[in-house]
C-alpha cells in the first residue's frame, strides 16, 4: 500500500476501532498506555503489515501519550514492521539452536532465492526477509515463521516448495 506520511491520512476501520476501545477498556482511563502492544499489533493489520511514523502517531493520539512512547516500543519488538513489507513476511530463527541446524545456510539459501539481505524486500515486492530470536520451536529446527505458521525442519528444497508455494497465493 501507498506510504502514510501524515497522521491526518490514518483513519481506522470501524472494526478496528471498535478493538481498540475494547482493548482500552481493560485498563483504568489513566492507564491507557497499557493497550500499547495490542493496538501496535491492530494498527499494523490495518495498514499493510508495518506502523509508518504517522501510523505511530495515530496511535499515541488515541492513547493520549507522547509519540515517543510509541516509537520507543514499535521500535523494541521485532514484530513491529517499521518499513513497507512484502505480502510475505519470512521471519528466520537465528538463535543456538537453529543455527546448530543451519539457520545460517537456510538464510544464505533465501538470500539467494529472493536476491535480497534481511531486512530487504524482494525486488517482486512478494517477500520480506527477516531474522528474529528464538520462536520456541527449538527442537524443530532450522525454522521459519510467517504470521502465525511456523514451517520446521526446513531444508533448500522445502524452502524453494514453499517460495513456489507462497507465490502462487
Ligand atoms: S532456537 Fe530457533 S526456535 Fe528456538
Amino acid at each position: 500500500m501507498n506510504e502514510i506520511t501524515t497522521q491526518a491520512e490514518v483513519q481506522f476501520s470501524e472494526e478496528a476501532m471498535a478493538e481498540i476501545r475494547r482493548y482500552i477498556s481493560h485498563y483504568p482511563p489513566d492507564r491507557k498506555k497499557s493497550a500499547l502492544l495490542p493496538i501496535l499489533h491492530i494498527a499494523q493489520a490495518e495498514f499493510g503489515g508495518w506502523v509508518s511514523p504517522a501510523v505511530q502517531d495515530k496511535v499515541a493520539e488515541i492513547l493520549e501519550i507522547q509519540p515517543i512512547e510509541v516509537y520507543e516500543v514499535a521500535t523494541f519488538y521485532t514484530m513491529f514492521n517499521l518499513k513497507p513489507v512484502g505480502k510475505h513476511v519470512l521471519e528466520v530463527c537465528r538463535t543456538g539452536p537453529c543455527m546448530l541446524r543451519g539457520a545460517d545456510q537456510l538464510i544464505e539459501h533465501l538470500e539467494n532465492r529472493l536476491s535480497c539481505h534481511v531486512g530487504e524486500n524482494s525486488a517482486d515486492g512478494m517477500f520480506t526477509l527477516k531474522t528474529v530470536e528464538c520462536l520456541a520451536a527449538c527442537g524443530f529446527g532450522p525454522m521459519l515463521q510467517i504470521r502465525e505458521k511456523y514451517y520446521e525442519n526446513l531444508d533448500p528444497e522445502k524452502i524453494d516448495q514453499l517460495l513456489d508455494d507462497l507465490r502462487k497465493q
